[in-house]
């Protein structure tokens, strides 16, 4: 079946999430973050992404971000530097602005001149995602901006996935879903689509009962995948 849709993962997808941290590390204000900066963004990520599946499980939804400042303050915290009110709000300011990587805009062009359909399915709460976008620049090349606010449930519940064939009225297997998360590749190919794991990181398979039909390094590739 013709891919007719490509639907993105956001953070971590087409959003930088270590940016904020290598950004605010920059900064002669935020000096302590130059040597740890790599590892308060990989305990910030990582708590985010667990508060949000430990909720979606035990049906105690929260927005992304509120799951995204507690994934903050509990890294802060065991980084030791939970004492500063500045460097929090700088890293939550930061993480509203993330820029995109490099390759979105020339790869979702050639999705658009390919005469495909493109939407962001994100975690992110709306107004996140809006900013995001915003900053990068890369609004007019999406189609819609899907958030699982409108069912009140994180990935990787069907129900998220189920916002797309809601949305474009297409069948799994028309839709290329691309995702930087291995484990969102994986519940993706599980639910039908086909599946495009960009493995940034050079990760091993997640062990899940699902492969995604795809592994790229990076972006570049997508728009030949689609069209294939
Ligand atoms: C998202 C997270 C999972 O954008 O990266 O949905």
């Amino acid at each position: 079946m013709p891919i007719t849709t490509c639907i993105f993962d956001a953070y971590g997808t087409l959003f930088d999430v270590a940016a904020a941290a290598q950004q605010a590390a920059n900064d002669p204000r935020f000096a302590v973050l130059r040597e740890n900066w790599a590892d308060l963004a990989a305990q910030w990520r990582l708590k985010q992404l667990q508060y949000s599946w430990l909720r979606a499980v035990a049906g105690a939804h929260t927005d992304f971000w509120a799951v995204t400042c507690d994934g903050l303050d509990w890294a802060l915290e065991a980084a030791g530097m939970d004492d500063d009110a500045a460097l929090r709000q700088r890293l939550l300011d930061l993480y509203r602005e993330l820029g995109a990587y490099p390759e979105v805009p020339a790869m979702l062009a050639a999705l658009k001149a390919a005469g495909m359909r493109t939407a962001i399915l994100s975690n992110g709460s709306p107004g996140m995602l809006a900013g995001a976008v915003r900053s990068a620049g890369i609004g007019d090349l999406l189609d819609d901006v899907l958030s699982v606010e409108s069912v009140g449930v994180f990935k990787p519940d069907r129900r998220v996935y189920d916002l797309v064939g809601a949305r474009f009225g297409c069948d799994a297997g028309e839709v290329l879903f691309v995702s930087s998360n291995g484990w969102d590749a994986a519940a993706a190919a599980g639910y039908g689509f086909v599946a495009a794991w960009v493995n940034r990181a050079g990760e091993p398979m997640e062990r899940l009962p699902w492969t995604p039909a795809h592994v790229l390094g990076d972006l570049t590739g997508i728009a030949a995948l689609a069209e294939d």
